[in-house]
């Protein structure tokens, strides 16, 4: 049984490291993808974040305990930034956007080492950005799945800042995080 879960694990790493180097090599894409995460974070959203039609980009890759000692994993396929996209127009079929939601948060703060941080200055025009970003890379009639939380910068203050209207999302939650879908 352990020898069977060992094998597993060695199998699915191994693949991982292969996927890993033969996404962005020379510039060549391996085919068959056809979803991009641009900020996976440590992809906890996901039922399963190893499936192999996915490429996750995030701006940084972290491995360390958190001040509550919980171990932060964050290891996407590349490193990218949502405003500049390493990948051609027209790639993907639906594209993830979870971006930091806290304009305000100390460097240290478990919140802002967890999820990020916007600039308190730039972040409509970064977001903005991520957006034509998001959509310039995703086939025409393609998906952008965008999530928000809005603890600091309301829904409706984000959606006046950004070029695109959702076609569907929730409209209230108490846990003020809100899923928004938009096609290109
Ligand atoms: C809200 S978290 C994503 C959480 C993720 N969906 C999960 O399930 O763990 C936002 C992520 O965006 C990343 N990020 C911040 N600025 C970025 C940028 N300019 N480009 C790409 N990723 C960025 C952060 O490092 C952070 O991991």
């Amino acid at each position: 049984m352990l020898m069977k879960y060992k094998l597993q694990l060695f199998f699915t790493r191994k693949s991982k490291f292969i996927k890993k180097n033969l996404i962005f090599k020379g510039g060549y894409m391996e085919e068959g993808k056809r979803i991009l995460d641009v900020c996976f974070g440590s992809g906890m959203f996901y039922y399963d974040k190893d499936r192999e039609d996915m490429v996750t980009m995030d701006i940084r890759r972290v491995d360390e305990r958190l001040c509550d000692n919980r171990r932060l994993v964050i290891d996407p396929d590349i490193l990218g930034d949502f405003r500049n996209i390493p990948f051609p127009n027209n790639t993907f079929s639906m594209v993830v956007f979870d971006p930091p939601h806290l304009i305000q948060a100390g460097d240290n703060s478990w919140l802002a080492k967890k999820y990020g941080k916007l600039n308190a200055a730039s972040w409509a025009q970064d977001i903005s950005l991520g957006f034509e970003e998001c959509m310039r890379v995703l086939k025409p009639s393609g998906t952008l799945i965008f999530k928000w939380n809005e603890q600091q910068v309301t829904l409706n203050e984000l959606l006046r800042a950004i070029p695109y209207k959702p076609v569907l999302g929730n409209k209230n939650d108490r846990s003020k995080t809100f899923w928004l879908v938009f096609m290109k």
